[in-house]
């Protein structure tokens, strides 16, 4: 077993293709959580292989994404998993210069947060983040991606000061999770890698709900297909 590789995901509609064509097999909760987080471990192209998924809100009955279930999900996978590779698995808004709808983004830059901001000396920086990533070109042999900085923010939308961090920073794919996945893997010295799949595009008049709605289905196919294979160039 060459690696053990850890991958985080806040929606379950984008995961469970992911989860079906690697046959992974659904672990038991972990009772030592509350409200525990959905994890699905197996093996792949002779790595260990874990999605945990960030789970359901009980209230609301609706996927638990943002920054807050993304961090907590990730430590406690760690923790449970203690993996060599941590990867953050979704979809993210673009600009249409860009990417195109359902192209894939990875990094090769510190991943950024576009909605913190403290103008206090020293926590300006904390606040911002610039978590390391892990890229390998080798694992994307032959696999079509774009690189750029990951930023994110725990709103869909985009307020004319979230476009200026976000420009400001060079931010290619805008997303809801991976900074706080990041800063989870930083803190453990564990390797990070983002892998983006882009539903919307942030700089045109059709509002990005609708886009995301409308491309959700086409950008996770192409998600699930580019995952699957990055694993299986992983060694
Ligand atoms: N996920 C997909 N599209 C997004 C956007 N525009 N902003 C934040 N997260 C997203």
């Amino acid at each position: 077993m060459s690696k053990r590789i850890l991958i985080i995901m806040a929606m379950a509609a984008e995961a469970r293709p992911i989860i079906d064509q690697l046959r992974l097999q659904a672990l038991p909760a972990n009772p030592q959580l509350q409200s525990p987080f959905p994890r699905f471990q197996g093996e792949f192209a002779g790595n260990a292989i874990m999605i945990s998924l960030n789970g359901t809100s009980s209230e609301y009955g609706v996927d638990r994404i943002g920054t807050e279930f993304a961090a907590l999900n990730t430590q406690s996978a760690i923790v449970e998993f203690a993996p060599d590779l941590i990867i953050n698995a979704g979809t993210c808004g673009a600009f249409s210069t860009d990417a195109d709808i359902a192209e894939i983004i990875t990094s090769d830059q510190p991943v950024v947060y576009h909605d913190h901001r403290v103008p206090l000396a020293g926590f300006d920086r904390f606040a911002m983040g610039a978590y390391p990533t892990a890229y390998c070109p080798e694992y994307f042999q032959g696999i079509g991606h774009k690189l750029g900085v990951v930023t994110t923010g725990n709103s869909l939308d985009m307020p004319e000061i979230d476009r200026q961090w976000v420009r400001q920073n060079h931010g290619m794919a805008k997303e809801m999770e991976c900074a706080a996945v990041a800063a989870a893997a930083h803190l453990y010295g564990i390797d990070f890698l983002p892998i983006k799949s882009v539903t919307d595009h942030i700089d045109i008049e059709l509002n990005n709900v609708e886009q995301f709605l409308n491309n959700l289905n086409k950008a996770s196919q192409k998600l699930g297909e580019t995952l699957i294979r990055v694993l299986a160039n992983i060694r």
